[in-house]
């Protein structure tokens, strides 16, 4: 039996990635005052076809979509911004009007092709920030998620933004990209050809080169945006600079989602290859009221853990390793007499693995050695009579002996339990 293609057990090393980089979250998202928000799995499939759009490809093409035994239409989620503002508005979070700053991690499930970094169970890690629409509150959520990223070690990283307007700005915008379009529609693909009919912005995410290519000079989206929403644009670059995050103004870059208003960003690294965003996010002043809410406007991002893991693996910090020994009692009598120690020096914080199998001692520090463990504790007949447990260093082979009651004090000076 296999697992389901694109969705892997998480394991070994690489899970141990995954927990670290969660605790260094927690850390960031704690200081900056963001709450952890849970939400099921499982949503009623409108909430994110209303709230994503049908347009776009999650909604159109990769979600999980199944009925129940009782005939409702459910959906594996395939982001959480929609879940998050759908349990905000449902268990009226924002019933003050205070700001509201969330964020969550969580498996997320897209129906899409495989390719590196690419899977159909994926992890995310997102932080929203709810009720305020300045571009203050942006580079708030901004600073942040770079001291997320920092870190954990990330410096060469590139953060791309845009603003994609108010709905209302687009109007003129697509007039004047449908005439473009016209012109040369015989290059692009049919997704395309039918894009331009539901919404002419997902064009800008095509991932078929010819398509990319056939965008040259493309009408601006910008000309068409309203005095307000420039400036916005205008002091959003200001507190970027003045935050010192550098950042470069992509006009083509959408997002793939329907909600985003006025600011829309990515980051990238290099290292995962021009296609591969590592995460992205941006404003959504529409969504809350979309999903049956109040007008609130709020801004949020979305980090790929599985990306974000790899990148940490190979140019980031590495996972702490807890270094631990092992406890190796040799016969029932070492075992018994052993537990009220054992029992002491856990209390104390120590990581000290049992071993609780009958075997010869070799192989208990063979396994010792697999495991990396740094000491052997060794409890033999021996070791009874004198009071004393023998310490192996498993590096350098050299075996001290340490009274029982001096143990904790010996570990605590040879290593960082
Ligand atoms: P998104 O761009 O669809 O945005 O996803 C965010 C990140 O999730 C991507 O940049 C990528 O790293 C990761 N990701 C997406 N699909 C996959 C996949 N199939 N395999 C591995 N990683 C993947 C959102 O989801 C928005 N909810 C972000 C947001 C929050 N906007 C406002 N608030």
């Amino acid at each position: 039996m296999q697992s389901v293609k694109g969705m892997r057990d998480l394991y070994g090393e690489e899970l141990e990635y995954f927990q670290f980089i969660e605790s260094v979250c927690k850390q960031v998202m704690h200081q900056h005052g963001y709450k952890e928000i849970r939400t099921p799995i499982v949503e009623h499939t409108e909430v994110f076809s209303r709230g994503i759009g049908d347009s776009t490809d999650v909604v159109h093409k990769e979600m999980y979509n199944f009925t129940d035994r009782s005939q409702r239409a459910l959906t594996l989620r395939p982001e959480n911004t929609a879940s998050v503002v759908r349990a905000l508005v449902q268990n009226k979070l924002m019933e003050h009007n205070d700001p509201l700053k969330l964020y969550y991690i969580g498996p997320m499930f897209r129906y899409e092709r495989m390719q590196a970094g690419r899977y159909r169970q994926f992890w995310q890690i997102g932080a929203e920030s709810i009720g305020v629409s300045t571009p203050e509150s942006e580079v708030e959520c901004l600073i942040l998620l770079f001291q997320f990223l920092h870190r954990l070690g990330l410096k060469k990283l590139s953060l791309s933004i845009n603003s994609v307007g108010m709905p209302e700005e687009r109007e003129g915008f697509f007039i004047a990209f449908k005439s473009f379009f016209k012109s040369r529609s015989h290059q692009f693909c049919p997704d395309c050809l039918r894009r331009i009919e539901e919404n002419p912005l997902r064009i800008f995410d095509c991932k078929i080169p010819t398509c990319q290519e056939a965008l040259t000079d493309h009408p601006l989206l910008m000309n068409s945006l309203r005095q307000d929403s420039l400036d916005h644009h205008k002091q959003l670059k200001e507190l970027l600079t003045a935050a010192e995050i550098p950042f470069t103004e992509n006009h083509r870059m959408v997002r793939g989602l329907d909600y985003y208003t006025r600011t829309a960003f990515e980051v990238y690294s290099g290292e995962l290859g021009a296609q591969s965003a590592l995460l992205g996010g941006g404003r959504y002043d529409q969504l809350v009221h979309q999903l049956g809410g109040a007008q609130t406007p709020a801004f949020g991002w979305a980090i790929g853990l599985d990306r974000l893991v790899t990148l940490v693996q190979s140019h980031g910090k590495s996972s702490v390793q807890h270094p631990s020994s092992l406890f190796i009692p040799l016969g029932q009598t070492a075992f018994r007499l052993s537990l009220p120690w054992l029992t002491q020096w856990w209390e104390q914080g120590l990581n000290i693995h049992l071993e609780t199998r009958s075997v010869p001692l070799k192989k208990s520090l063979a396994t010792a050695n697999r495991q990396q463990h740094q000491f052997a504790l060794i409890f033999g007949d021996g070791e009874i009579e004198k009071g004393i447990v023998s310490i192996k260093n498993l590096t350098s082979g050299i075996q001290e002996e340490c009274s029982l009651s001096e143990v904790e004090a010996y570990l605590n000076k040879n290593t960082n339990h």
